[in-house]
């Protein structure tokens, strides 16, 4: 089971281990952090699971498609770092991977 960290807004980090297949919104939303709001559930239309990723890990994503890319560009706090933490499924590939959720819009 991979490990992810995740860096809260206030600045706590946590260590979540959780099982390969669901994504990373949802490895966040289910281990108490409460200020990534997800609205769409996942479904690519929201972008308030906006994270920066660590820039170790930023080239061992999945490509970003064009509808993530438009959704970030609403954002005013996006960076050559930000992802929707919805659009990266969490594998084995992926442990140890660190993010930080993005500041609120
Ligand atoms: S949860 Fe809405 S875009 Fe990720």
């Amino acid at each position: 089971m991979p490990t992810i960290m995740v860096t809260g807004r206030s600045g706590e980090e946590k260590a979540v281990t959780v099982d390969s297949g669901i994504n990373v919104m949802e490895a966040i939303r289910d281990n108490g952090f409460d200020e990534l709001l997800a609205l769409c559930g996942g479904c690519c239309s929201c972008a308030t699971c906006h994270v920066h990723v660590d820039p170790e890990w930023k080239d061992k994503l999945p490509a970003m498609s064009e509808d993530e890319d438009d959704l970030l560009e609403s954002s005013d706090h996006r960076d050559e770092h930000s992802r929707l933490s919805c659009q990266i499924e969490v594998t084995d590939e992926l442990d140890g991977l660190k993010v930080k959720i993005a500041e609120e819009d």
